[in-house]
């Protein structure tokens, strides 16, 4: 029997965030939400680090850049593609496959950094996704999270678009920066900042106009920004995760059964993966196939 092909989460392709990037507009938002978003991070060296919702990389490949091993996951096989080639083209190494958040496929405490950016507002269940999260965290690891925030003009825009009939955007849930923040709470992890970037109007003589102050504001409030991050840290002592605290023992032993069951992660190849036909057709010397090199964690 033939498979018929799974329906991306999303109609944003590749080629629409490469659009995206080379706007004015788009340029200034990407770097404000990137040095917001390593601002947390601090430093990677070495890091074995998580990108759930990797799209065409650009957070991952970063993070690599900076020194951290990186693994990235998602469920649309051409934004892997994309991923793919801008680690190619950037000549750094990433381990890259298929994965939703809700269902991790790695054992628990793999890693020492996760992130997630723009990802949540296509998970309908956040919570279950952020407690994914921090199960494959190591005990003393961090969780940041960038998420478009539901109280600012960008996430009305997209709402109106949804009700105007856009399939992404009408499925999309927007969150604040509480409901984010009492999500990770739950899930057992110590929140330690919350920030917020992109207070202008999506304009780009308004982006110019503001950016200036944009930091500045950020640090003070989340109200009216359009991105908001949140780091947290998983505590020390846990084994597996909030319901090994609650539970003792028998909860660890339930934590280690769960490991076992979720090893099932599978990195494409991507040195014979060839790129997806104007997945990012318009980045200079971009590259037909990906790197030749193996990737990070192989
Ligand atoms: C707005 S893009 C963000 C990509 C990247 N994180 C960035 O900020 O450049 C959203 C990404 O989330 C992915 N995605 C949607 N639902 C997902 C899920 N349940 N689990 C993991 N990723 C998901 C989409 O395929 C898409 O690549």
């Amino acid at each position: 029997m033939v498979q018929e092909p799974r329906p991306t989460p999303t109609q944003i392709g590749p080629a629409a965030y490469d659009t995206w990037r080379r706007t004015p507009l788009g340029a200034l938002t990407e770097r404000l939400e990137h040095g917001l978003i390593f601002e947390a991070a601090g430093r990677l060296d070495d890091l074995h680090v998580l990108d759930v919702g990797t799209g065409d990389g650009a957070f991952a490949v970063e993070a690599a850049r900076r020194g951290a091993v990186v693994t990235g996951i998602d469920p649309d096989p051409a934004m892997l593609a994309a991923a793919a080639a801008r680690a190619h083209a950037m000549d750094v190494g990433l381990q890259l496959g298929d994965g939703r958040a809700e269902q991790l496929p790695f054992a628990d405490g793999t890693f020492d950094l996760v992130f997630s950016v723009a990802v949540l507002c296509f998970v309908a269940d956040a919570a279950a996704a952020i407690r994914e999260m921090a199960r494959v965290l190591r005990p003393g690891g961090r969780l940041i999270l960038g998420e478009l925030n539901r109280w600012s003009s960008w996430a009305g825009l997209r709402y109106v678009k949804g009700l105007a009939g856009s399939r992404t955007w009408r499925s999309a849930r927007f969150r604040t920066a509480a409901q984010l923040r009492r999500s990770m709470a739950a899930a057992g992890l110590t929140v330690m900042s919350v920030d917020g970037a992109v207070f202008y109007p999506q304009f780009a003589a308004a982006a110019r106009l503001m950016a200036p102050w944009d930091r500045w504001l950020g640090r003070r409030m989340t109200f009216g920004a359009a991105f908001v991050v949140i780091s947290a840290r998983k505590p020390s002592t846990s084994c597996g995760g909030p319901s090994s605290i609650r539970g003792g023992p028998a909860r660890c032993f339930g934590a280690a059964m769960g490991t076992w069951r979720r090893q099932t992660f599978t990195p494409i190849d991507i040195s014979k993966r060839r790129v997806a036909a104007g997945a990012i057709g318009t980045m200079p010397g971009l590259p037909t196939s990906s790197p030749s090199k193996p990737s990070g964690l192989a």
